[in-house]
């Protein structure tokens, strides 16, 4: 099944994404996995580090009403304890333009990479930001079918480094 993404602006001025009222529980387990991943390795693994494959603009709404709520990357930005650092890849330039605008408070600990995700120029470049002293979450949120993973591409990103107990949470919807 193929999902087609629509985006509008939001009350910021800026695109929002769309999506069905799904999106919303769905982005909030995602917050409540990177808070319980930060406090539980925290001790063991000081530094840690976010990537987010298929970033988005930031922020998202509900299709057919004026409901607006964070995306993953802005979650993930707001984690407590926190990352140290977040690499956000987003393919659509204005996209990666909105998201890069909405992270300015976090520019010291986020780096956006508006590129696709699957080129190996940006799997060298997420293993330059993350490197071999974190343990890092990698979170794939594909749209349907309409976002091409290939396959292995988190094995890729994880074989960066020697992350032992790296994790990867993958939803598809
Ligand atoms: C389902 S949305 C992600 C939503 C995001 N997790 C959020 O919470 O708002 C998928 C995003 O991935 C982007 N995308 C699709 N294919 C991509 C690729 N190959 N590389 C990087 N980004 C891609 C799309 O432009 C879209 O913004």
């Amino acid at each position: 099944m193929t999902r087609t993404m629509t985006v509008r602006i939001g009350r910021d001025g800026l695109p929002v994404r769309e999506s069905g009222p799904w999106a919303h529980g769905k982005l909030y387990y995602a917050g409540r996995y990177f808070t319980i991943f930060n406090g539980g390795m925290k001790k063991k693994w000081p530094r840690r580090g976010y990537i987010d494959l298929l970033a988005g603009p930031g922020r998202c709404a509900i299709e057919g009403t004026d409901e607006e709520f964070d995306g993953s990357p802005l979650i993930a930005l707001a984690t407590e304890p926190p990352f140290e650092r977040a690499v956000f890849v987003e393919s659509d330039p204005d996209l990666a333009d909105a998201l890069q605008q909405r992270t300015v408070a976090a520019e010291g600990r986020r780096v956006i990479i508006p590129a696709d995700c699957n080129a190996p120029a940006t799997v060298a470049r997420i293993r330059q930001e993350i490197d071999s002293g974190m343990l890092a979450v990698c979170f794939v949120d594909l749209l349907g079918f309409a976002c091409s993973i290939g396959v292995g591409l988190v094995c890729k990103v994880g074989q960066a480094r020697r992350w032992r107990s790296g994790r990867a949470i993958s939803v598809p919807w």
